[in-house]
């Protein structure tokens, strides 16, 4: 008979992709185990939940041992004897315990990684894949065919990201016309490695070099410049922009804001004037999704811009809305934004970010799943992502071994799904499922 309920909880300390420490945890039903690990940001978003790091010297103050030690010596014990197919329960539990608005008490690295683990395991002991039983978990039901997301890769990296003068964060290309996931990410391969020759050449070989999401951070200053170099590689290699590409940019705004002006292309633009810089930029590009156009705060920007476009076009929320279903709800009111960035770790448990993408899709908002800039081996996003039939993942470039885990776990994915794995034809493809 197998045992469901929790009979031990054990993190510990890991290295994340940059090199910082970050929370691993493993729990237990008898000799079961799973294992969860969160990610950490660099460009975060003010309201984000609590990343509980120690201060002083160790690690330059980035230590995690205090969240290692409220997962060992505060969680565990309340959470034990817990059934661990009950992740609404689990989840709830540790909010209480912690009992701020933020995760600031116990941190939500120390819950997040609990919370992962915790669903992990669930799937393990019930004999189904971890995409299967979180579209359970999110919808209540089950069902037979998935919808693998497209792959939305940064593959040149600026901002917070890259040691360049590029104030736009993240430069993504879309394969929007594949046929099936493997497909589409060897076409983004293929681009990839093109896209390298050619900055190689024009730039010399310091413009390979990467950044944190393993795309290629060159020393430019221009967005034009990093899009037109992009197109190129796409055309090269022979696809057709606009039809088996399409592009995407993450703004990151806030970073290049200064309080008063927007600090890009060696000027300096007021909201309404960087809103028309998009609107250039569509009109010059095959520019699908725009990601944090505006600071973190102007939520009017973001309205007036999503006014502006066609459904065709996504206005992203990321630093905006941070995963909260409450700042979401303001952003659905005011039309600000049209598509929800989902980052567990910005909101701290499972069962809050399933809700949260929830209430996007009932209000009709598109929802992009987002690793983060500081990433692990850990691929629990790539299974939500198909549990919740997003239709979209972005996990930085095919390169790097944090950022391909993700993508690779998708391969497997669409492998076991077999003919009942299905790729969006766009970015609303999710309506037909759930
Ligand atoms: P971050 O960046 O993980 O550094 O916050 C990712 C993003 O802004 O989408
Ligand atoms: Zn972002």
């Amino acid at each position: 008979m197998t045992n469901f309920k929790i009979t031990s909880i054990k993190a510990r300390w890991i290295l994340d992709s940059r090199g910082n420490p970050t929370v691993e945890t493993d729990i237990y039903c008898d000799n079961n185990f799973a294992r969860a690990a969160v990610p950490s940001g660099a460009s975060t978003g003010e309201l984000e939940a609590l990343e509980l790091r120690d201060g002083g010297k160790k690690f330059n103050g980035k230590h995690v041992a205090k969240a290692v030690s409220n997962v060992n010596n505060i969680l565990a014990n309340y959470l034990k004897g817990m059934d661990i197919r009950e992740q609404n329960l689990i989840d709830s539990k540790m909010i209480e315990i912690d009992g701020t608005e933020n995760k600031s008490k116990l941190g939500a690295n120390a819950i997040l990684s609990v919370s992962l683990a915790a669903a992990k395991l669930a799937a393990k002991l019930r004999e189904i894949p971890l995409f299967k039983y979180l579209y359970e978990l999110s919808y209540g039901t089950i069902r037979e065919n998935y919808l693998l997301p497209i792959p939305c890769c940064n593959i040149l990296n600026g901002g917070e990201h890259a040691g360049n003068n590029l104030a736009i964060q993240e430069f993504m290309i879309l394969p929007a016309r594949a046929n099936s996931f493997s497909a589409a990410i060897r076409y983004v391969s293929e681009v990839y490695h093109i896209l390298k020759e050619i900055l190689s050449k024009k730039y010399g070989k310091q413009a390979i070099n990467v950044g944190d999401e393993g795309g290629f951070a060159p020393n430019l200053s221009f967005t034009r410049e990093a899009l037109d170099v992009i197109i190129e590689a796409i055309e090269e290699r022979g696809f057709s922009l606009g039809k088996e590409f399409i592009l995407a940019i993450d703004a990151a705004a806030s970073e290049f804001y200064n309080g008063e002006k927007y600090e890009i292309d060696g000027k300096q633009l007021d909201e309404n004037e960087l809103l028309q810089y998009y609107l250039d930029l569509i009109n010059e590009y095959p520019l699908k999704s725009i990601e944090d156009p505006f600071d973190q705060k102007a939520f009017m920007g973001f309205t007036k811009l999503t006014n502006k476009i066609d459904e065709s076009v996504q206005i992203v929320d990321d630093d905006l809305t941070v995963t909260n279903m409450n700042i979401l709800r303001k952003a659905i009111n005011q039309g600000a934004g049209n598509a929800l960035l989902l980052k567990v770790n910005q909101i701290g448990s499972l069962t809050e970010a399933i809700n949260s993408a929830k209430l996007a899709f009932e209000n009709n908002f598109n929802v992009m799943l987002s690793h983060r800039s500081g990433e692990t081996s850990d691929t629990f996003i790539a299974d939500l992502a198909v549990g919740l039939c997003s239709g979209q993942i972005k996990s930085g470039a095919t390169c790097r071994s944090d950022r391909c885990s993700k993508y690779n776990q998708l391969l497997r994915i669409e492998e076991t799904l077999g003919e009942k794995a299905q790729y969006p034809t766009n970015f609303k493809s999710w309506k037909n499922f759930q």
